[in-house]
């Protein structure tokens, strides 16, 4: 028997719904037990955000400051072969819960020499937030043996005006004009296609060539220019983060004038520089398309 821990957290449910797409055919194994495990802030995020609230949680994304996590029914059980962690990028970072609970002593004992995939439902801009879940699964001696990335297919501009509609009023759409936000239903379907090299590489104890058989099937979907745009978006966060929690911690009022201007000056970046930055970038790329596709294939990588 083979046993598989799913630790996730979501707040649309988007993000257990994809877990659940690739973990139906290992249920459906009889030699393989499937267990997850949601992890549960002890003040938990709001759904649907308020505008403050969404952009108020920016510094504490990106410098990583951890919340309280209940971890008192973590799974006590230590048997598991595999482990999958589902988890989105807030700010070019993962999501706080999930970094909380990766900075936790119980993350650090449970994962130490385990083999752990990477489970992403984002809208299109992960690779900075994944740089650092690599980094914790390194730190606490476990080994990234996959990664899945199922991002909104749907151009940026557009995904971006879509989740504002999502996130702030807690409904997919469509929306007459606009498609719907987030990972497509047909997608978050297929991402059962993935289970099968899972499967193989779990029951063999052996995930040597797992990452590139997920590549051939699709799993990681990556632009160059949205990549490109990141790096640099986040260097420009880190600024702004911490002018912001020189104001205060998470929700003080005092720095609420600072994330207001935040907010506008994001908006500004993404619909008024990042058109031409996005130009730019494409050009760069057919420029320095050795240098570009390695860069690719590193992020594909795990
Ligand atoms: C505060 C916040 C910031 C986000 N920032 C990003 C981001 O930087 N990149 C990205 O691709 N998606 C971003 N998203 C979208 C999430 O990654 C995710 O796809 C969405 O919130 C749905 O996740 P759920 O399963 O928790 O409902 C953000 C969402 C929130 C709530």
């Amino acid at each position: 028997m083979k046993r598989v821990l799913i630790i996730y957290y979501t707040q649309s449910g988007q993000l257990k719904q994809i877990a659940d797409s690739l973990a139906e055919p290992l249920i459906r194994d009889e030699n393989i037990a499937v267990d997850y495990y949601r992890i549960k802030p002890v003040e938990d995020y709001p759904f649907p955000w308020t505008s403050d609230g969404f952009f108020d949680c920016m510094p504490e994304s990106v410098e990583k400051v951890p919340v309280e996590i209940n971890l008192d029914d973590f799974p006590a059980k230590n048997d598991y072969d595999l482990v999958i962690l589902a988890y989105q990028a807030w700010y070019l970072s993962p999501a706080i819960p999930v970094s909380s609970f990766l900075k936790s002593d119980v993350a650090r004992n449970f994962l130490a020499g385990r083999k752990v995939i990477t489970l992403l439902g984002v809208r299109n801009m992960w690779v900075m937030a994944q740089e650092y879940v690599k980094g914790w699964i390194r730190e606490h001696k476990a080994q990234l043996v996959g990664n899945i990335v199922l991002t909104d297919k749907a151009h940026n501009l557009v995904s971006v005006l879509t989740i504002k509609k999502w996130l702030m009023g807690g409904n997919k759409g469509p929306y007459n004009i606009l498609p719907e936000a987030g990972v497509s239903e047909k997608d978050i379907k297929d991402a059962s296609r993935f289970a099968g090299p899972v499967i193989t590489a779990l029951k063999n104890n052996d995930y040597e060539g797992l990452q590139d058989e997920l590549i051939v099937l699709g799993a990681v979907g990556l632009k160059y220019h949205l990549m490109q745009m990141e790096k640099n978006a986040l260097r420009i966060f880190r600024i702004w983060a911490k002018l912001i929690r020189k104001k205060g911690e998470a929700k003080n009022k005092k720095r609420r004038m600072r994330v207001r201007l935040f907010k506008y000056y994001l908006l500004f970046i993404i619909f008024v520089v990042s058109p031409a930055a996005s130009a730019v970038f494409v050009v760069k790329r057919y420029l320095l398309y050795p240098l570009a596709k390695k860069q690719l294939r590193y992020y594909r990588e795990v």
